[in-house]
């Protein structure tokens, strides 16, 4: 019989058991479930709602269950339907009458609510270390490569010097704001919905207040319909890792580049890399692309979750329950990516000599060529035409602007001297943009501080 069966005269039907149950994946929170029950009950004890002694033997039952449920003891089951009648039941089973009473004054909808807000709550905390562990990568390889003069892109096309350090440094600020944007969403979401009821309150003397410090909240939720109905913490929490998985995707995207022939920047460690069934020489960045292919499955998991919230009237509707397993499932991904990733980045082999080559062609310091006009006088728009004049010529002669002889310079302007040769020095153009963001080493000295600094302050 159901913990519901009172008014109900037939069983459920099998089918109707199979799609209403959600023990098969919801059982992840069983900890935030029984946390959130003791919380309940010595509150419950406290006000006078249940007997003290009746408070103490629900928290006891309740951490045996803990205990057994972690040493593996315990096996959930579909008759009972979710996490929550779970272990209710089994409280029950043990203590008798005095687990009758937990359920006072509480539903399962604030009671799955506050479940899940503390899950969402523990894994942003999860999430934040990993991606720290990625920036400190991201800082240690930026060191390292801060005079490695690349090519920098537009259109995937060569188009001024900058670093490698630069380059990835680009990363980690993106990956600072990931870690902000989640910080956020631990913010606003720490409000607590417990005693919320079913959705309107309760008729006993709760204190919300108790039980929302009791589980480090800030206050409780300050509306009992939107406390058993709103998911927005999931789906700030879903787009805030999809955000990132689209930073990881792009990374991915560049790594995978590299590693091809026609780039060859970095070479992958062999344990990070993986081979081909026929062709022998092959050795494939798959572990990028699966990045990159993996984060189509969060952007899913956004979607579903948004398309299963936008129609649902106030306040809980059963299909809420779908909001679990997207949610898991991001964090499966993200969890198992972004270590993936730093470790990748961490043991990769940077071949600085061919961004080097790459940077020779490709007339990417064109942009200082004119500079060294427009500072000897010559108005901006008249140095531009007068270097795309000189690219003509070099493209023709198949040399590079610093190739050209100075004769060939002063014959389309006489404001060249011998001292553009060092203007047009690729290590000279990077090391000269030195401005605020730029990729000159005092700035990219400056951005690897301050990303540390990020780090530190935060694993402090
Ligand atoms: N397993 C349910 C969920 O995940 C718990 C809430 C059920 N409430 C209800 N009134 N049926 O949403």
């Amino acid at each position: 019989m159901k913990l519901w069966g009172g008014r109900f005269e037939k069983e459920t039907d099998a089918l109707v058991n199979a799609l209403n149950e959600s023990i098969s994946f919801d059982q992840r929170l069983y900890r935030e479930d029984i946390e959130g029950s003791v919380a309940h009950a010595e509150m419950l004890g406290k006000q006078g709602i249940i007997s003290m002694e009746d408070a103490a033997a629900i928290v006891k039952g309740l951490r045996g269950i803990l205990q057994d449920i972690e040493n593996g003891k315990i096996a959930f089951t579909t008759e009972n339907e979710d996490i929550h009648m779970n272990i209710e039941a089994l409280l029950t089973a043990r203590i008798g009458d005095a687990g009758k009473r937990l359920h006072t004054a509480r539903s399962r909808n604030d009671q799955v609510a506050l479940d899940f807000r503390m899950y969402v709550r523990k894994e942003i905390s999860v999430i934040l270390e990993q991606l720290l562990d990625l920036e400190t990568v991201l800082c240690r390889q930026a060191r390292k490569y801060q005079t490695a003069v690349m090519p920098g892109y537009t259109h995937l096309q060569r188009a001024q010097p900058i670093s490698f350090a630069q380059h990835l440094l680009a990363y980690a600020n993106m990956f600072t704001r990931d870690v902000t944007r989640l910080e956020d969403c631990r913010n606003r979401l720490n409000e607590c919905p417990l005693g919320s009821g079913a959705l309107a309150g309760t008729t006993y003397p709760i204190d919300r207040w108790q039980t929302a410090k009791a589980l480090a909240f800030d206050a409780p939720m300050n509306n009992s319909l939107d406390g058993v109905s709103d998911r927005d913490y999931a789906l700030e929490f879903l787009s805030g890792l999809s955000i990132l998985m689209m930073h990881l995707s792009r990374f991915a995207e560049e790594i995978i580049l590299w590693c091809s022939w026609e780039f060859k920047f970095i070479e992958l460690d062999d344990a990070y890399a993986t081979g081909s069934s026929i062709m022998p020489q092959k050795k494939n960045p798959d572990v990028a692309e699966l990045l990159r292919g993996k984060t189509g499955r969060v952007y899913g998991d956004l979607m579903s979750l948004l398309t299963v919230m936008k129609g649902l009237p106030l306040a809980y509707n059963k299909d809420m329950q779908e909001d679990k397993e997207p949610v898991f499932d991001a964090v499966d991904t993200v969890e198992l990516c972004l270590p993936v990733f730093a470790a990748m980045l961490d043991t990769m082999t940077v071949l600085p000599e061919n961004m080097r080559r790459a940077a020779g062609k490709g007339f990417i310091n064109a942009t200082d060529c004119a500079d060294y006009l427009t500072k000897k006088g010559m108005p901006f728009r008249d140095a531009y035409t007068v270097t795309g004049r000189l690219v003509a010529v070099c493209g023709a002669k198949g040399l590079t602007l610093e190739e050209l002889p100075l004769e060939e310079l002063q014959a389309v302007s006489p404001l060249f001297e011998s001292d553009v040769y060092d203007a047009l020095k690729l290590e000279n153009c990077m090391a000269l943009r030195a401005s605020c963001g730029g990729p000159a080493v005092s700035e990219t000295t400056r951005q690897i501080e301050a990303v540390e600094a990020f780090v530190q302050n935060r694993k402090a």
